[in-house]
């Protein structure tokens, strides 16, 4: 069994080894309806129980794909139906009877000691489904969309990311220095990773490199990221930090400085941050990157259940 929790602290060749793996099976799966199952059935008779401190759509739905598509089943908990942190129930109590009764545990929480709280109780793999601090399982499908787009190793790619310094962000980070690619960064004065992040990015052999210009951080690339300048756990000033990225969305002014055939991923929701032009024109392939959840997902879930060959 193998925690998903933190890109960084994920081998490289794990990383590759799941990449590997959902686009195997991706392939194999061309004239299947949704909820057929790989014909491997490898978590036949599972149960992943999801839980949800946070609102999500995409997460939820492609967990949910995943786990079904392997031959498993799902539940899906929210914690404001649960004792937990209610009923004063503890979260190693919780987490006993999570492990008493599922396979594998996904989370998406609003704190990363919690996570590891519950780690610290469980036996079964826990998998981060987006955090304060990173959103590994939405980047290691990006990595994956990234490939299958420009259909080559990502390693040979500029990468850019204009936006806020986020959990998204930081995943993007870990895996820029795990896939080793370029990656430039966008984003005003203020508002760059925080310290801890880029040295551990520097110590590691990171090739990034941080603009205070979005023009200049989109130059040459190959493919731009874009998140929401508000994350769901942002307790900011909103008006004050929308305007303070007015010179950073993207739109068709913005994505004329890279490649010509850039590509523009998000992983959703949208704000203001991308212009409806950009979002649903021909470099956009933000749909084609929300399916590829559901296989990257898959390999993730095998990897963690100590079932990916
Ligand atoms: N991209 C993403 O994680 O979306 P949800 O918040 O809808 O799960
Ligand atoms: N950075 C965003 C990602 C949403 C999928 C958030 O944390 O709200």
């Amino acid at each position: 069994m193998k925690h998903f929790i933190n890109l960084k602290d994920i081998p490289a060749s794990d990383l590759k080894k799941i990449i590997q793996d959902a686009k195997k099976r991706k392939k194999k799966r061309k004239n299947f309806n949704t909820l057929d199952v790989d014909k491997d059935i490898p978590l036949k008779g599972k149960l992943l129980i999801q839980m949800f401190e946070k609102s999500s759509l995409r997460t939820r739905l492609s967990f949910y794909l995943a786990i079904k598509q392997l031959g498993g089943g799902t539940i899906t908990l929210r914690t404001n139906e649960l004792h937990l942190g209610i009923d004063g129930e503890s979260a190693a109590d919780t987490a006993k009877i999570i492990s008493t009764y599922g396979d594998g545990f996904m989370l998406r929480t609003d704190s990363d000691q919690k996570i590891k709280e519950f780690k610290k109780h469980l036996t079964i793999p826990v998998i981060n489904g987006l955090s304060p601090s990173s959103h590994p399982t939405q980047v290691l499908s990006d990595v994956f969309t990234v490939e299958e787009i420009k259909k080559k190793p990502i390693s040979k790619l500029n990468i850019c990311w204009i936006g806020d310094s986020n959990n998204v962000l930081n995943s993007l980070i870990a895996a820029s220095v795990k896939f080793s690619f370029k990656l430039n960064i966008g984003c005003p004065k203020n508002y760059a990773p925080q310290k801890f992040v880029l040295s551990w990015a520097k110590k590691n052999k990171g090739q990034i490199t941080i603009f205070n210009d979005a023009k200049k951080a989109v130059i040459n690339s190959d493919v731009i990221f874009s998140d929401k300048v508000i994350s769901l756990n942002d307790k900011v000033n909103k008006a004050k930090k929308i305007r303070d990225f007015k010179n950073f969305q993207i739109n068709s002014k913005l994505i004329s400085f890279a490649k010509k055939d850039v590509t523009f991923l998000h992983c959703l929701p949208r704000g203001t941050e991308v212009s409806n032009e950009v979002f649903l024109g021909k470099n956009s392939k933000v749909w084609q990157q929300a399916l590829n959840r559901v296989h990257v997902q898959k390999s993730i879930l095998l990897y963690s259940f100590g079932k990916l060959r």
